[in-house]
């Protein structure tokens, strides 16, 4: 896309980005809502729709990266939010919301016995970590090549969505010790997967997996990978910690039971919230009792003032009673028609793209253009720009997902707008060489 075609849909959005390079680094927060050379900023959304500073709707599939399974501003998530502020936001005593919404969590997966409560999923992968450690007395950690799991030190290893099993940081300054604590382990090799495990088992306190992990590409965990690390687990005493925070949304009870596995911990985060900031932890009682402060100093202190914070909670609550099966079902069906539609495209323009993902999650990989030098990260801006002048929007990943205000109109216009971002893609990778 030539610079003034983005910038011909987004004058306001460069003037607001000129002001908050002033007083933000970068003009930014977020790493992951930076886009070059300066991003769309929101204004609002309503329902499966994101409205821009310039007053431009679009389809939004991004549902801030796959958070708002409700779309935008759910009138019974707005409801629950409201009133419950109205009560006030947050105490320094516990509130019968937070008792509410383990409830509701529990009630979904056997395997949840307990519940626990952050305000994001990052703090809720390192309360998994450190209740690992405090269980099992061990201090290594294993985790999926590439695979992503927020910001915590110990997880921001070998995150980048390469398949290279050194582990590596790109976190300039991060100690040394810490990523020799993270083991890394191949996705969905089985043999090799336990061979590493067994190496490091003796200070190995969990096995940390995603079993959608978007960041290496949204392909599910096979099987056998489950079986084995079930296994290797259950042989060694070695915890396996699932985190769901983006896959949760796979099944009723979250992807790891979808896809035939049983986890000692799990973690959720975004749909789990209805866009409120939340993280949990849910799992076996005997586990969760390295929180519990009621007979005494616990192995793991855990505090944080926003833990199950009402706001939250009752967003929750409000968010699991819409996410129904029937719900789920409804949007997994027409997730597969996202994809259907996207791999039809690329076909036909006999381009070597792949369509990953499973029920509501899709991501378009981007792999190259003939007759262009673009990268395939290149080609996944270029498709991201050509989408939003489309009047659709999904990650610069290629990341999207399907929401429950969404019906078939908004696939079809999706369909239509794809089409036409491919075709747009192409040209501008060949026009730059
Ligand atoms: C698998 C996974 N784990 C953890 C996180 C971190 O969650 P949060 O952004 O709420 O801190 C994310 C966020 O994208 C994620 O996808």
């Amino acid at each position: 896309m030539s610079a003034s075609t983005y910038e011909s849909v987004s004058a306001a959005s460069k003037d607001m980005y000129a002001r908050a390079r002033a007083v933000l680094p970068g003009g930014n927060s977020r790493t992951a809502v930076f886009s070059s050379p300066y991003p769309i900023y929101a204004a609002s959304g309503s329902g499966s729709r994101v409205v821009d500073l310039d007053g431009t709707s679009r389809i939004d599939f991004l549902n801030n990266s796959t958070t708002l399974v409700h779309g935008h501003a759910h009138p019974e998530i707005v409801a629950a939010v409201s009133e419950a502020a109205a009560r006030g936001t947050c105490f320094g005593l516990p509130t019968e919301s937070e008792v509410l919404f383990a409830e509701a969590l529990c009630s979904r997966n056997d395997s949840f016995e307990q519940a626990r409560f952050t305000s994001s999923g990052t703090e809720a992968v390192m309360m998994a970590v450190q209740a690992s450690r405090a269980h099992t007395g061990k201090a290594k950690i294993a985790k999926i090549a590439g695979a992503y799991h927020g910001a915590y030190d110990s997880v921001a290893v070998n995150n980048d969505g390469s398949g290279s099993l050194l582990s590596h940081s790109h976190t300039a300054g991060m100690p040394a010790e810490v990523i020799a604590n993270t083991v890394v382990i191949p996705f969905n090799e089985p043999e090799e997967a336990v061979k590493i495990l067994r190496e490091h088992v003796a200070e190995l306190a969990c096995v940390l997996v995603d079993p959608v992990p978007w960041r290496i590409g949204l392909a599910p965990m096979s099987t056998e990978y489950i079986a084995a690390l079930r296994a290797f687990c259950d042989e060694t005493g070695v915890l396996l910690v699932s985190d769901e925070v983006g896959s949760f949304r796979i099944g009723y009870g979250g992807a790891m039971g979808a896809l035939g596995g049983v986890a000692d911990l799990t973690v959720m985060g975004k749909v789990i919230g209805g866009g409120m900031p939340i993280g949990a932890v849910a799992g076996k009682a005997e586990v969760m009792s390295v929180f519990d402060p009621s007979k005494g100093k616990p192995k793991l202190p855990h505090s944080g003032s926003y833990n199950a914070n009402p706001v939250s909670m009752s967003a929750g609550v409000a968010s699991l009673r819409l996410l129904t099966q029937e719900q789920m079902k409804r949007i997994g069906e027409l997730g597969e028609q996202v994809r259907d539609t996207m791999t039809k495209t690329i076909e036909a323009n006999d381009l070597d793209w792949q369509v990953n993902g499973l029920e509501s999650l899709f991501r378009v990989l981007t792999g190259t253009v003939p007759g262009s030098g673009a990268s395939s990260a290149q080609l996944g801006h270029l498709l991201f720009q050509a989408l939003l002048e489309n009047g659709v929007l999904i990650g610069d990943s290629g990341l999207g997902c399907v929401s429950t205000p969404m019906i078939q109109a908004d696939i079809d216009e999706f369909g239509a707008a794809f089409d036409s971002a491919v075709t747009a893609t192409i040209d501008r990778a060949r026009a730059q060489g």
